[in-house]
């Protein structure tokens, strides 16, 4: 026990341990009388035809994915200051956060070191098991009827309304997490907006997209001609960071053992917070914070991408988000001067920054110290499991030499992940069968599933494969099968 925490430690201070010198983040905004934007930008444009409508989603539960809670909700805060109306913003988020035993401020979110409670006012309208794909689609989709459990509110747009999405979770190539089962395949959400442009019930659509991979979601998927404008926190082959993390600079109040934001999700909420956003289009802000994402272009950062149409980011932040009038004299300025945070956490390393970060500051013989332990030894073999089983699945299908050749191909950009996403389904539902579940970790996996798929191997073929790779599941909290998301 103790010689395998001692290697795991080392792989920890490999993923957390370098901190390099940085500078608070700051805004450079130019003060100017409330009414000089308008001499900039042509005239009057307080009027926005249509409603604001907003769907906000955080995809995942449990404390040591604080961060993604959190951002749903500042969203929801950003906004309701805007000026949108509660009834025109859903919320879906599993809410086991703010109460949550190890919260160290009760009933309280933050999404930054400094900031505010962002809990305050936000509403419940589907939590806990409510927060299921069926019902996000059915609320963008406007489907009252589809709906089950929740608030029942939903898009009830019409043909001038504007619509913004905002996702935060884990992801992986063509997946999204979801907190119950099943997890959100990219297909199904193209086949929704695609079906919700049918319906002639909105005028345009932002979609903001923080998860791992989360280019993967629209590459080679989301047509132009939708008046759809989607920006993923990463590309499609590459982790997004999880920001406000312990050890990290800056870092949460040393009471908290988790991230506090996540870097694409708290680049766009903390420029939103401060400007007039009748001065700043989508396309300036696609460019901040791909900066601030960036994080110069260091191991802690991924590239922020745009796909469908990109003329609709020619529109204010204004047309989606409001703006609040007390920023009426911070116009926006098109030099980026937000200092990247120096440091992050690969999302799929955040539970495990959690759990270390609980064990060491846990005194020496207690009981939440052997809890801390627990539970991170539970993830890191669980970890080694699914890896493990991966990568000999792969050596059983294609062969020693050629297996992880196969497995971690990357098709050419702009292509799909996958051609057949019923057989990707079916490849994650039999690894799980016989091997547990994926979990969010396992998600990064998605990739090896999809070439399984593309390389024309049969379910059968599979079948038979994770039977022979997977003698075994370890227990725990990581390996249960109700965590997975073939349903
Ligand atoms: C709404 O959902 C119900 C139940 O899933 C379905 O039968 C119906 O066709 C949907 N309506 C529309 C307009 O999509
Ligand atoms: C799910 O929705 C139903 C119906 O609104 C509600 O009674 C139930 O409490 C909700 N579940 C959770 C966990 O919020
Ligand atoms: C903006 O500046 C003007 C002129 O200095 C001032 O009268 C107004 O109160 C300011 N508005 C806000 C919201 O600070």
């Amino acid at each position: 026990m103790t010689s395998l925490l001692t290697g795991v430690v080392l792989i920890l201070l490999s993923v957390v341990g370098i901190v390099s010198a940085g500078t608070d983040f700051t805004g450079d905004v130019l003060r100017l009388p409330s009414e000089a934007y308008k001499f900039f930008h042509g005239g009057d444009n307080d009027e926005v035809e249509g409603t604001r409508w907003a769907v906000l989603i955080a995809g995942s539960n449990g404390y040591w994915n604080y961060r993604h809670q959190a951002d749903v909700c500042h969203a929801y805060q950003v906004l309701r200051n805007g000026g949108l109306k509660e009834e025109n913003i859903i919320v879906f988020m599993y809410d086991d956060i703010a109460y949550n035993e190890e919260n160290p401020r009760q009933g309280i979110i933050i999404n930054s070191p400094h900031g505010n409670d962002v809990y305050n006012g936000v509403p419940k309208d589907y939590t806990g098991e409510n927060v299921t794909v069926d019902n996000f689609f059915a609320a963008i989709l406007g489907n009252k009827s589809a709906i089950t459990g929740g608030s029942g509110k939903v898009v009830d747009s019409g043909p001038n309304d504007h619509i913004f999405i905002f996702y935060s979770d884990h992801g992986g190539a063509g997946v999204l997490g979801m907190p119950s089962p099943p997890d959100l395949f990219a297909d199904d959400l193209i086949d929704v907006l695609k079906k919700k442009h049918a319906m002639g019930t909105y005028k345009s659509l932002v979609f903001y997209l923080e998860a791992c991979e989360s280019g993967s979601i629209f590459e080679g998927l989301l047509p132009e001609g939708l008046n759809i404008y989607a920006t993923t926190a990463s590309n499609a082959i590459e982790s997004s960071w999880g920001t406000y993390c312990p050890g990290e600079y800056p870092s949460p109040p040393p009471e908290y053992e988790t991230c506090l934001g996540d870097l694409y999700s708290v680049s766009w909420m903390e420029d939103s917070d401060m400007h007039n956003l009748r001065t700043e289009t989508l396309h300036q802000q696609y460019e901040l914070v791909k900066q601030r994402t960036n994080n110069g272009n260091s191991a802690y950062g991924s590239h922020v991408m745009q796909f469908g149409d990109i003329g609709v980011s020619k529109d204010q932040l204004f047309t989606y988000f409001g703006t609040n009038p007390s920023n009426d004299n911070f116009t926006f300025v098109d030099e980026n001067s937000l200092v990247p945070p120096t440091k992050a956490v690969n999302q799929r390393d955040a539970d495990l920054v959690h759990f270390w970060d609980k064990y060491r500051k846990a005194p020496d013989g207690s009981v939440r110290k052997a809890e801390a332990q627990k539970q991170f030894m539970e993830a890191m073999s669980h970890r080694m499991h699914i890896d493990n089983s991966v990568k000999l699945i792969g050596q059983l299908l294609f062969g020693i030499e050629r297996g992880s050749e196969v497995l971690n191909a990357v098709r050419p950009a702009g292509q799909p992940l996958v051609d057949d996403w019923k057989c990707l389904k079916k490849m994650v539902r039999t690894f799980e069968t016989h091997c547990g579940s994926l979990s969010q970790y396992g998600l990064k996996h998605m990739r090896s599933f999809a070439n399984i798929c593309n390389a024309g191997i049969q379910t059968e073929k599979m079948a038979e494969a994770s039977e022979q790779a997977c003698v075994n599941i370890p227990s725990g909290h990581w390996g249960s099968l109700e965590k997975g998301f073939s349903a």
